[in-house]
């Protein structure tokens, strides 16, 4: 008796997990976001490529040369290079000699972040990892003659507990396959079908990413891109179905409006809590993603901006994604390394106030201005000051305390900790 009413519901089970997303937007955002990303909080995001060898304006370095010609990057080519010299020939200087990924995921490891997310390709369409879509146009290739997107995995899953992230541009500036759909007002879609597509497939499958970072849709709607098909695909059948995630550029208007959690834009600071998970993505140089050689001490964000922007992020309920740009030669320099380190160790005291909590009630202080809350499930509730006070107290207007039950705790400085009763 026993056995013959367990079997069925066995099967019940297995029938109803398999093909449970359709291919339409309304069934693919319907999926409930794997809990990890929320509960992680800080991500780092890396800007790696050929556009690292010029390292000079931005990682949109080709374009604004040779698609959009400004005066600055044309004059730049012209002071430091023959005439004859392509966007193409810095691949082979892209040598990363002293790339060492365990470095890497050390330095990571010590930031407190818990993911990272790496560009896999850029809109430059060259490929980190050797892929067979891509030909002489990756690091395997050309250049470091290295998988570096292998070699990354591999290093963060054997030294640390950070989860890959895989950033993956839909469309390339440059390739005439892209621009023949383009011309035809993408109705056509020989680009995708053969290059963007097998490339998602490609990389899920070799390297079992738990986040997908996409990115450049060249304006084409997302039936061109079939993301929906991609996505469905992605969440019943992928290897990483059960815990992978995504975000929402996947076709032209997609973005804070479909798909996983939302970006919305560039360093995104809503200030205000949203219903939807949500992430900012930023970068250490106010000016660039990829490496710069001409950047300023001054373009770089302090260690107090950044942690500013960690709280008023986590307080609104969103992640923070924060980018270092490193050398072609596979460096990250000591100023990104430094600001690393210092999140981790604020986070080393103060990360009870960030991992795994949730939004509060009330986002920010209604007085007190620079006062940001969390929660957290056991009913603790924090208040973060991101200065310190000159009088030497601080209001807290919002919570409601009850003079018997109410404790309040605080942290003070590094590794300094006190406790007393309201
Ligand atoms: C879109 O993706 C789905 C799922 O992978 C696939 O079955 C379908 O053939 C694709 N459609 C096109 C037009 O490529
Ligand atoms: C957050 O919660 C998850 C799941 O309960 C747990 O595995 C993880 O250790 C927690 N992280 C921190 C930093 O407390
Ligand atoms: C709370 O944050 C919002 C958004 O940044 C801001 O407009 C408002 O002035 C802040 N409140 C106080 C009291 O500083």
């Amino acid at each position: 008796m026993y056995q013959w009413s367990v079997v069925p519901l066995c099967l019940l089970l297995i029938g109803s997990s398999v093909g449970q997303y359709e291919p339409t937007w309304e069934s693919v955002d319907s999926r409930p976001l794997p809990e990890w990303f929320d509960q992680a909080k800080f991500g780092i995001f890396i800007h790696w490529g050929v556009f690292s060898v010029p390292s000079y304006g931005s990682e949109w370095f080709w374009w604004y040369w040779q698609g959009r010609k400004f005066p600055s990057y044309v004059n730049f080519m012209e002071q430091n290079y023959p005439p004859d010299f392509s966007y193409e020939n810095f691949a082979s200087q892209f040598r990363a000699e002293f790339f060492d990924p365990k470095e890497w995921v050390d330095i990571f490891a010590s930031s407190g972040a818990k993911y990272i997310v790496l560009t896999t390709k850029h809109h430059e369409g060259f490929t980190l990892w050797g892929s067979k879509y891509s030909w002489m146009w990756n690091a395997v290739d050309v250049g470091p003659k290295r998988d570096l997107v292998d070699e990354i995995a591999t290093a963060l899953r054997a030294h640390s507990d950070l989860r890959l992230g895989l950033y993956h541009s839909l469309f390339e500036w440059f390739n005439p396959l892209f621009k023949a759909d383009a011309d035809k007002s993408f109705k056509t879609n020989v680009f995708p079908t053969t290059k963007t597509l097998p490339e998602l497939y490609e990389i899920v499958n070799q390297y079992k990413p738990e986040l997908l970072w996409s990115d450049g849709d060249g304006d084409a709607p997302d039936s061109y891109w079939n993301s929906t098909g991609f996505l469905a695909w992605l969440y019943n059948e992928s290897p990483v179905r059960d815990t992978v995630v995504t975000n929402d550029r996947w076709g032209y208007g997609t973005i804070c409006n479909h798909g996983g959690y939302y970006t919305c834009t560039d360093r995104y600071n809503p200030g205000h809590l949203l219903k939807h998970k949500w992430e900012s993505c930023m970068s250490m140089d106010k000016k660039s993603w990829g490496y710069r050689r001409e950047a300023k001490f001054s373009d770089y964000l302090t260690i107090e901006q950044l942690i500013a922007s960690l709280v008023e992020t986590v307080s609104c309920g969103g992640n923070l994604l924060l980018n270092v740009g490193p050398t072609h030669d596979g460096r990250i320099m000591p100023i990104f390394e430094e600001r690393l380190r210092q999140m981790g160790q604020w986070l080393k005291v103060n990360g009870e106030a960030i991992y795994n909590s949730s939004a509060w009630r009330v986002q920010n202080d209604t007085v007190t201005p620079g006062v940001w809350y969390t929660a957290n499930q056991k009913n603790a509730i924090y208040a973060i000051f991101l200065s310190w006070p000159d009088n030497g107290y601080i209001v807290l207007s919002d919570p409601v305390v009850s003079s018997s039950k109410t404790q309040v705790m605080y942290t003070v400085d590094i590794e300094k900790e006190s406790k007393c009763n309201n």
